[in-house]
């Protein structure tokens, strides 16, 4: 992984190691410590100071190789104390993660896999747990029969699929996204369920190439506008395509902090390693997390505000913490983790277990985010 702040924390296999600060847990991402930058050590005291770290640090150090300033933190001693004994000894604290269990989940290879391959593993689950989601758009877009809807960014189907059942035979659904593949996928999904009303286009949101002015009475747009490069374009081409008085109902998710599939790798992630910071102006997750953000983007676009509601959606559930680590990895963190050396992955694993206890209900993870929804009109007098 590049690391841009030119700042990485965790334990290092190799390099110069020297104590700054005994105050074991107080020093956080970016402290330095007191000793400074750089520090050279004779081969000796590197010789020593491998026997002394030979199992792993109990104190912060701060380390220089290949011009890299790394901080080392001090290990969790709570995730280490409890889920790393517990993963070691083949028992959880929730007894559900023997490591027999481990190896047969981790070695189903999640990671490094392509877009398609993560979703043909992960879609039906997240069409079964986001449907309350695509529901709720459509009751709010007032989609009803004979109605001609429009699905911005609809990836494998969603909503777009639930919309064509609910608009019946008399009405159409246009779903229009970027990626071929993910239409493949929607494609496939809606022979299956019969949904022969709806169009699936590769195209892109903020053109809308093809689609007639006036000719649409609902768009919908489920976790796809935070991604666009230009959403206004998007939300403007979506206002010029609807009828007046049309609804356009978009999801987006809310802060990092109320979004734990997000946040809870990425925070015991960075125990070890720091991150660059979440940038919430560029195309990304959290790029509408601010709501005031959205709404200068509709005014932007000619639409009007009109209701905004929060809903709670799980995206991914799990029997067991190896299957929530292996969908973690298959999303993403794979990368990250298996750049960090060998203790602290296994450390990392260790905080993601003892997590996965907090988001267990009779017997199973879930762990999502809260979405927000708005609704806005193409104002009626235009
Ligand atoms: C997180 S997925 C959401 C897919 C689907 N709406 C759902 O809720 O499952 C985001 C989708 O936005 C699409 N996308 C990103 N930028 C786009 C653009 N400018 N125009 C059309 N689609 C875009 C991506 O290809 C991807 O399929």
């Amino acid at each position: 992984m590049a690391d841009p702040d030119g700042l990485v924390a965790g334990e290092g296999p190799r390099g110069r190691r020297r104590p700054v600060n005994d105050r074991a847990g107080s020093v956080r991402h970016g402290e330095q410590g007191a000793s400074g930058l750089k520090e050279h050590r004779s081969k000796d005291e590197h010789r020593s100071d491998s026997a002394v770290h030979a199992n792993r640090p109990t104190t912060s150090t701060v380390d220089f190789h290949d011009n890299l300033r790394i901080l080392y933190l001090p290990l969790d001693e709570s995730a280490l104390g409890t889920g790393l004994r517990a993963i070691e000894r083949g028992t959880c604290r929730w007894g559900r993660c023997p490591s027999k269990e481990r190896e047969e989940t981790m070695g189903a290879g999640s990671d490094l896999l392509t877009p398609e391959e993560i979703w043909r593993r992960y879609d039906e689950m997240e069409v079964r747990l986001s449907a309350p989601l695509s529901e709720r758009m459509l009751e709010l877009a007032r989609v009803g029969p004979g109605q001609r809807v429009l699905d911005l960014a609809t990836g494998r189907g969603e909503p777009a699929i639930p919309a064509a059942h609910r608009v019946g035979p008399g009405g159409s659904v246009l779903g229009i996204d970027v990626s071929a593949s993910m239409l493949a996928m929607a494609r496939e999904r809606a022979a299956r369920e019969g949904a022969s009303n709806l169009e699936l286009r590769v195209g892109e949101a903020s053109s809308l190439e093809g689609v007639q002015q006036g000719s649409i009475d609902s768009t919908l747009v489920r976790w796809g506008l935070m991604y666009m490069d230009s959403p206004v374009d998007a939300l403007d081409c979506a206002r010029r395509a609807m009828v007046p008085g049309g609804l356009l109902v978009a999801a987006v998710w809310a802060e990092p902090d109320r979004t734990p599939f997000y946040s809870l790798p990425r925070s015991i992630f960075e125990r070890y390693r720091r991150l660059p910071p979440i940038d919430f102006e560029a195309p990304g997750t959290f790029r509408f997390a601010q709501p005031l953000r959205l709404h200068r983007d509709l005014e932007r676009a000619g639409l009007r505000l009109e209701h905004e509601e929060e809903i709670e959606v799980p995206v991914m559930e799990a029997e067991t913490p190896w299957a929530l680590i292996a969908w973690m990895r298959a999303f993403g963190w794979a990368r990250f983790v298996n750049d960090l050396p060998e203790y602290a992955r296994k450390s990392w694993e260790a905080g993601v277990v003892e997590a996965a206890a907090t988001y267990s209900k009779a017997g199973l993870i879930r762990l999502g985010g809260v979405t927000r929804i708005i609704v806005a009109s193409r104002p009626a007098n235009e």
